[in-house]
């Protein structure tokens, strides 16, 4: 059965170039949902990994911490959730989510309260308010870059004042983040200049905004992180820059993504996109979003003891890739999977993880579509694709660069 791998490569970019390859997961689920991916001229540390596709499988993984690590495991120096080991005590095991419990789980308690449902309800007026002059400006424009105008923009501000970033410096860390997670002049696992410059750059202003955070506290994430304490300590100072950058990379990328992707899904289908006024249909039409964009395709977990999945023996140490993105499309699961229906309900998707990792962003991800839909069912009558869309080369983060469109104002 594993002689599919032949012909399979996840690590080969090119592969995620038109955006993720669901037709080869349909196969792996029905085929080998449990398969040994052997390392190619692609595979990050010359290193084979297991690949999780079918939804039970991936949850079993995702809810199963202790045997499924995200830190590390067995004999390996390194570890993390991507495919490629990333350096112990600087990613793996500093960042939250690269940290198994204890520690993990009291980081996660002392971020909660900028995260709570009760505390995002505060800033939904606001949101509201800025999603609407977004989609204004765009209208203003008649032609406009859907991607880029719309649905990066209110991630963006809103990701700046969950952090206490000032709203002047947003378009900098959103063009540092573009830079370290697209691929688009390298490999994986591969990192060039422009992206090792990118880095520092972000890097030495999360140092530095953190330390003004530390002076002077605020009323958000980062001064949470900066005066918070873990056993009586405080957090490193490392543990603090590196939390930086993973809020605005998650906090970034993804939702634009859902976003642009399941707007996608609407555009050629004058129905649904009326049906989306309707508000009772608001909520379903973003978890189906959520479920048709699965922005974060995969994460990868290290296994810390051998163990037994669908007949095949996971060994200590070994990589394990579980897809959400597969997950998420998986037959036994979803009727109909590949029919974009914004009423579907019950929709158990995995877009934002499951178990211990549950992603902290999730109430504000669906706040932010949700306001950012109600701007454009209000103010847009139709959308019209004007040129093709840009998929981003990556098979870490499914989204677009660019999407080229014409809006009709209502
Ligand atoms: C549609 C938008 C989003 C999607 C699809 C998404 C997806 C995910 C997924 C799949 C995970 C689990 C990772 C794992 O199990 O290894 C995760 C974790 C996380 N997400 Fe999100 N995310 C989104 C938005 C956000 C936003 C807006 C933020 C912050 C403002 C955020 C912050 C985080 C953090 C900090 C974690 C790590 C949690 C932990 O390890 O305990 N995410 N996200």
């Amino acid at each position: 059965m594993d002689g599919i791998g032949g012909h399979i490569d996840l690590t080969d970019l090119e592969r995620f170039a038109d955006g993720f390859p669901y037709a080869v997961f349909d196969l792996l689920r029905r085929e080998v949902p449990v398969w040994f991916h052997e390392p190619t001229a692609h595979t990050p540390d010359g290193e084979g990994f297991w690949v999780l596709s079918r939804y039970d499988d991936v949850v079993a993984a995702a809810s199963d911490a202790g045997t499924f690590s995200s830190e590390t495991g067995g004999a390996r120096d390194g570890g993390g959730t991507l495919i490629e080991d990333l350096p112990r005590g600087f990613a793996a095991g500093v960042l939250l989510n690269m940290m198994d419990d204890p520690r993990h789980a009291a980081f996660r308690r002392l971020l909660r309260p900028s995260v709570a449902p009760r505390t995002l309800r505060l800033i939904e007026d606001d949101l509201a308010r800025r999603a609407a002059r977004i989609v204004d400006a765009a209208l203003a424009k008649g032609e406009c870059d859907l991607l880029v105008d719309i649905a990066a923009e209110l991630p963006l501000q809103a990701v700046a004042q969950l952090l206490g970033v000032p709203q002047e410096d947003r378009h900098r860390l959103l063009e540092w983040a573009n830079v370290t997670l697209d691929y688009d002049d390298r490999e994986l696992g591969q990192a060039t200049e422009r992206t090792r410059q990118a880095a520092a750059e972000m890097f030495a202003y999360g140092s530095g905004l953190l330390a003004d955070k530390r002076e002077t506290p605020a009323d958000d994430l980062l001064s949470l992180a900066a005066h918070g304490r873990i056993d009586g300590e405080p957090l490193a100072d490392l543990e603090q820059t590196m939390l930086f950058n993973l809020m605005i990379a998650a906090g970034s990328e993804t939702t634009r993504n859902s976003l642009a992707l399941g707007v996608l899904a609407l555009v050629g289908d004058p129905a649904a996109w009326q049906a989306i006024n309707e508000p009772s249909l608001l909520d379903t039409t973003v978890e189906e979003m959520l479920r048709w964009a699965s922005p974060t395709p995969y994460n990868r977990r290290t296994a810390t003891r051998d163990v037994e999945i669908g007949g095949r023996t996971i060994r200590a140490g070994d990589k394990v890739t579980l897809w959400w993105a597969s997950a998420n499309r998986d037959e036994r699961v979803f009727t109909d999977p590949y029919r974009f229906d914004i009423t579907r309900h019950p929709n158990p998707h995995l877009a934002f993880g499951r178990g211990g990792h549950f992603c902290l962003g999730a109430t504000l991800a669906r706040m932010e579509m949700r306001v950012v839909l109600r701007a454009l069912a209000d103010r847009v009558a139709a959308i019209e694709l004007t040129g093709p869309v840009e998929f981003v080369r990556s098979n870490k983060h499914t989204g677009l660069r660019h999407m080229p469109v014409r809006l009709e104002p209502r």
